[in-house]
């Protein structure tokens, strides 16, 4: 891939958080416990099979997809490649490619799992994006895919600065979410810990507050909320997307036994190929 692509910034925030969001790391299964309500499915069927993670970031989920024995086959557009090497390059199971999902090396129908969360609403088409993920996916093969939802009752603060910030350079961005942090978190935790309307009035400020994940270290607390506060100012694409639109696009591919679920901000989207 050309250094310079669309998903640099994203290159440049897993390389500077290569391991907040590893189990492995923290010591909460929390990507574990994601990766398994999300999909739904158990290491015992994943053991042994061939599964295409797409997106990979730092490799939150990789981690746990190497853990449960398949033969990951794991790929991301940027640089985050590298820190993804340097913390899961220690399971034999893992083959870590730098590409874009518009162009995989890899033979069509080859996998039995597909995994793809937090990626495709970040990708300049997504429609694109989505049908083909599917092609590398063998008839039979099972996904899970995520997406941000289109929902117009909760518009947030973000979209106010995303218009100047997505054009920012990483490094420059990065500082201000550092020192915006520490000045607006405290502010934003006291909000969401207000019974009832809590999660609400937290959204008026624009810092990414991780408590219902039940973090309690200060450090901890601190770097998650800089990692997904940077997510979501930097990143060129932001698309969310309705249900009726991936009902559509499912159908349109004829897959199978498809569940579309929200979950939080996203949609979950599963089945079978
Ligand atoms: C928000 S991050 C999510 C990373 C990881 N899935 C997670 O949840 O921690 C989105 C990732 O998608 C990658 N990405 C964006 N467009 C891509 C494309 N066309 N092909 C492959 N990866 C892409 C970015 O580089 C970035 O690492």
């Amino acid at each position: 891939m050309p250094r310079d692509n669309y998903a640099a910034g994203f290159g440049y925030q897993w390389n500077q958080h290569r391991l907040t969001q590893l189990d492995s790391h923290s010591g909460i299964p929390i990507s574990r416990n994601r990766l398994i309500n999300q999909s739904r499915w158990s290491f015992a069927e994943l053991r042994g099979k061939k599964v295409l993670e797409c997106g990979s970031g730092a490799g939150r989920f990789t981690e746990v997809l190497c853990e449960s024995g398949a033969e990951v086959t794991s790929v991301d557009i940027s640089s985050a490649v590298h820190a993804n090497a340097a913390s899961n390059g220690r399971f034999p199971n893992l083959r870590l490619v730098q590409a874009s999902i518009y162009e995989l090396p890899f033979p069509e129908q080859s996998f039995d799992f597909l995994f793809c969360c937090g990626v495709i609403q970040h990708t300049p088409n997504v429609e694109r994006t989505f049908k083909t993920l599917f092609r590398y996916l063998r008839p039979g093969g099972r996904f899970c895919v995520d997406v941000y939802a289109a929902v117009i009752a909760y518009p947030h603060p973000r979209q106010l600065l995303r218009p100047i910030t997505k054009h920012m350079p990483p490094a420059k961005l990065y500082a201000l979410v550092e020192k915006a942090v520490p000045a607006l978190l405290p502010l934003s935790l006291k909000l969401s810990a207000v019974p009832g309307v809590g999660q609400g009035l937290a959204r008026l400020v624009p810092v990414a507050n991780h408590r219902y994940l039940g973090l309690t270290d200060r450090e901890t607390v601190r770097s998650w909320s800089v990692l997904d506060t940077f997510d979501w100012l930097s990143p060129r694409y932001e698309k969310p997307q309705t249900r009726r639109r991936l009902q559509r696009w499912t159908s349109e591919l004829g897959l199978r036994e498809v569940s579309i679920e929200r979950h939080r901000g996203l949609y979950v989207i599963r089945g079978v190929k």
